[in-house]
């Protein structure tokens, strides 16, 4: 007889018929009743042991943690809580869980506890649903750039470049750092190292998509992206994952409809698939809510979900957003942490969330930011002083998209690129693009692990990713 995952069982078996089924023990009732769960649906499956003298010493090992198979009939459940289970017919423990170590029990774990041991946490219902959905989310991604003739690029995680200019990328070398080679002028000597220049793993994959895109027209990148970022906030990881569109003959606002419709298409997706889990973890806020005050509730997560699906963003420039701002009720008491008042200065956390959650009560973009406040890569608007920039909102979250309209004009490219010291050595290539066969185009990336924090409705980005990297944490 052949394995059959649990989801199965319970969607297709019929009453009467045998199965083998293998999983790990989530609870043992009364010497009878085994709760079951391999981790292909939250619910897990009732085995019951309907027979007298069984072993005593096997029954022992039957405990939360522990690795099972069984043998066994699909009968109509006799309890509440399932429609089926299963009369076991043979069982046979996998492998044992100590119940004196095993650090998970049949109750409520605090998130925090459960970070200390992420290598269990997918044995969790809470982490299980999260990477169901996760996967979930991850091939959403795929089928909506597929289905629109998007082809998907693998761009390098090992750069020369620091594309977004933030001054925070993690050096990749071989070098020894107990005897680092120096030049003739006393700098360290990156000819020595291994790819004979300063190398560091991508903030970004776009440079490379938009060398793509200049060719196959329409390309998305996925995947890990590294920030040595010292911000140590539920929104920030070091390693995080990131979908890059990058679209020829597009402009900000074909941009923002690319944005906003994968955005719409991905939380429609997981209503549609992802039902259980969803319930399962709304569940669990809607419990949390209960000892929280009004203010700090995360209300109802479908309906969150289904009027991001069904509603249209809000579109303002980032002019109307400063109005908004300055003239908002916690500007003019100064109750923000950073008073609005004079233009160019770049939105913060609190001000994101002031236009998304109080103002308009949907999820915002904001386009044509101020020049000296974005990349390099943006096209500059006719006004000399925005650039054609979009970010998108997102209630809970802040931001959730950065893109833009990429600058395609030789001339005014090189001279950002000089204006923002970027040694032009190191970005010929992508100046080259600007030369030969130039069109207008545009790309955004979404950051995957906040899409995961709005669907799941989860609070820390910790949790939404199987195995954190932050600060002074690379453990598992
Ligand atoms: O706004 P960012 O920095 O944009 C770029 O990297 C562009 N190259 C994208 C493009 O136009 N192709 O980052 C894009 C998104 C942010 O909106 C945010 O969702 C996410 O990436 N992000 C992070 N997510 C988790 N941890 C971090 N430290 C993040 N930094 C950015
Ligand atoms: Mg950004």
């Amino acid at each position: 007889m052949s394995r059959i995952k649990i989801a199965a069982v319970l969607n297709e078996s019929k009453i009467g018929s045998e199965v083998l089924i293998k999983g790990w023990v989530r609870t043992f009732r009364s010497n009878r009743f085994i709760a079951i769960n391999d981790g292909s649906t939250i619910n897990n499956i009732q085995a019951v042991i309907d027979f007298e003298n069984e072993d005593e010493k096997e029954l022992k090992r039957i405990t939360t943690g522990a690795s099972i198979k069984v043998v066994g009939k699909v009968v109509e459940s006799q309890g509440s809580g399932q429609s089926i289970e299963i009369v076991v017919i043979s069982f046979e423990i996998l492998g044992d869980a100590n119940p004196d170590e095993y650090p998970l029990q049949p109750k409520k774990h605090s998130l925090e506890y459960l970070r200390e041991i992420a290598h269990l946490r997918p044995r969790t219902n809470t982490f299980a649903a999260i990477l169901r959905i996760r996967h979930a989310m991850t091939f959403a991604i795929h089928e909506f750039f597929n289905d629109k003739g998007f082809y998907n690029i693998h761009t390098p995680l090992i750069t020369a470049t620091d594309a977004e200019g933030a001054g925070e990328a993690f050096q990749v070398t071989t070098m020894d750092l107990k005897n680092v080679p120096l030049d003739e002028n006393n700098e360290v000597d990156y000819k020595q190292d291994f790819f004979g220049k300063e190398t560091n793993l991508a903030v970004t994959g776009q440079l490379e998509a938009e060398l793509a895109a200049l060719g196959l027209s329409e390309v998305y990148t996925f995947g890990p992206t590294f920030r040595a970022e010292n911000s140590n906030t539920t929104r920030h990881l070091a390693e995080f994952w990131m979908i890059e569109p990058e679209v020829a003959f597009a402009d900000n606002n074909d941009n923002m409809d690319l944005a906003e419709a994968m955005l719409k298409y991905c939380v429609q997706y997981a209503l549609d698939n992802c039902k259980d889990d969803l319930e399962f973890l709304n569940k669990r806020l809607q419990d949390e809510d209960k000892s929280k005050p009004q203010v700090e509730r995360a209300g109802d997560l479908f309906e969150k979900l289904k009027f991001v699906a069904e509603n249209d963003f809000e579109r303002i420039t980032y002019t109307e957003a400063f109005q908004i701002l300055r003239n908002s009720k916690p500007n003019k008491k100064k109750k923000f942490q950073f008073l609005i008042d004079e233009w160019g200065i770049d939105l913060q956390s609190e001000h994101e969330r002031f236009l998304v959650e109080k103002h308009f009560k949907k999820p915002v973009i904001i386009s044509d930011y101020p020049a000296n406040i974005k990349a390099f890569y943006m096209k500059l608007n006719d006004d000399g002083k925005t650039v054609k920039a979009m970010d998108i909102l997102f209630p809970g979250i802040g931001e959730i998209v950065g893109g833009s309209e990429r600058e395609e004009r030789h001339d005014v490219l090189e001279q950002k690129i000089k204006d923002q010291n970027i040694p032009l050595e190191s970005v010929w290539w992508y100046l080259d693009t600007r030369k030969f066969g130039t069109v207008p185009h545009s790309g955004f990336g979404l950051g995957f692990e906040r899409l995961m924090l709005f669907v799941t409705g989860m609070g820390n980005i910790r949790d939404v990713i199987p195995f954190p990297r932050t600060p002074k944490n690379a453990e598992f």
